[in-house]
């Protein structure tokens, strides 16, 4: 059995305290990740340095309380590489050669897909080495909608229109692009397990933009193929799925989806998840990361409001979406602290 209480939790087991990581934990809020940041080149540069991509991974756990690790990479890996060209660029966010006919699907290729992500696992193997026992190791991908989204729509900040467009008026053909990400999302999944990673999370991070009618085919289908796809080769490696802005269907996923877990961003009721998912899943979240940037009271109060209704039962704490560089590190701590000291 294994002695990491976010595991522990994972299978199944009620722990005497609830266990805290933070999404997207390692990051700009932190001076020794601008530090490294700065002087690693560009951002794929760090996620494919295995030994730059390792110490940023650990930063937040040298300060923090933190009960896992998350390695450091980022989703849109996987797009880059199929070959196709992603750039980060300075105050824009990601910037991607748009994909948007048969044509450009052609020309995406898995040739180089595992080399290429090779780093990713080095860098898995690397934490594992110095990484405290008690803490768990994250492996992760984007969705993929999510990932779809970025690469038709070419990076961040639209509305959607476009891939949205693609799989209304041609569904038969932008399947083929979900259907490669199943597969090689799968793989490298699998990847990360070999390399280290002993739990997996997988980010829908759009999947709220897609109406009820769209989301099962789109959002819910893939993810739940995925997860079965890794599920028959690894399956004591829990799952923690991410499907954000769903409401209510949040009970879809937990009837329907195999995981282990799943995370709830900041809309979702804890009361409401606490009777309807909790029962099916472990359950994962949700303070809205502008609280953890305010602190205070406001956080306490949230916070305690967030553990009183689902620390009862199997559960993680986390934020409802990832940390704001503009978050002070010293509310992350009192954070931590705060979640470790709660009793049930
Ligand atoms: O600590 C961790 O959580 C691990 C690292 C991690 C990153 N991205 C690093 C990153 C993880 C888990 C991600 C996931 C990710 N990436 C998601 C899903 C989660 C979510 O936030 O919804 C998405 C949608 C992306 C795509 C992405 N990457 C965007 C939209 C951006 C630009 C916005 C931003 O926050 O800057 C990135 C860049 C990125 N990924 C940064 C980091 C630390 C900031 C870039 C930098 O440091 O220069």
């Amino acid at each position: 059995m294994t002695t990491k209480p976010l595991l522990q939790v994972l299978h199944g087991q009620v722990v005497p305290r609830v266990p805290i990581w933070l999404m997207r934990q390692a990051g700009r809020y932190l001076p020794e990740y601008r530090a490294v940041r700065e002087n690693a080149g560009s951002f794929l540069d760090l996620c494919f340095t295995p030994e730059l991509a390792a110490e940023v991974t650990l930063q937040p756990l040298r300060r923090f309380g933190l009960d896992a690790a998350i390695i450091f990479s980022d989703i849109l890996v996987v797009p880059a590489a199929l070959g196709q060209h992603v750039a980060f660029e300075e105050g824009h966010g990601p910037v991607l050669e748009p994909v948007r006919t048969p044509t450009d699907l052609s020309r995406l290729s898995r040739v180089r897909f595992g080399e290429t992500l090779r780093p990713v696992s080095e860098a898995i193997a690397l934490v594992r080495e110095k990484l405290p026992p008690a803490r768990a190791l994250f492996g992760f991908a984007g969705a993929p909608w999510t990932v779809a989204s970025y690469m038709v729509e070419g990076g961040g900040g639209s509305d959607f229109s476009t891939v949205k467009a693609w799989a209304y008026r041609e569904p038969d053909s932008f399947a083929g692009l979900i259907d490669l990400l199943v597969e090689v999302t799968a793989e490298y999944l699998l990847q990360q397990i070999d390399a280290g990673a002993d739990v997996l999370q997988i980010f829908d991070s759009w999947a709220g933009v897609l109406p009820d009618s769209a989301l099962e085919r789109w959002a819910l289908r893939p993810t739940v193929e995925i997860v079965r796809r890794v599920g028959a080769k690894r399956p004591d490696v829990p799952i923690v799925v991410f499907p954000r802005g769903i409401g209510a269907n949040y009970l879809r996923y937990a009837s329907e989806c195999d995981c282990t877990g799943l995370s709830l961003d900041t809309s979702v009721a804890p009361a409401w998840a606490a009777r309807e998912l909790q029962p099916l899943k472990v359950v994962q979240g949700n303070l809205d990361p502008l609280l953890l940037v305010v602190g205070g009271d406001a956080m306490r109060d949230a916070a305690k409001r967030i553990l009183d209704s689902l620390g009862d039962q199997r559960f993680i704490f986390n934020l409802g979406h990832g940390i704001l560089p503009q978050t002070p590190a010293d509310h992350v701590a009192a954070l931590c602290d705060l979640v470790h000291d709660w009793r049930r």
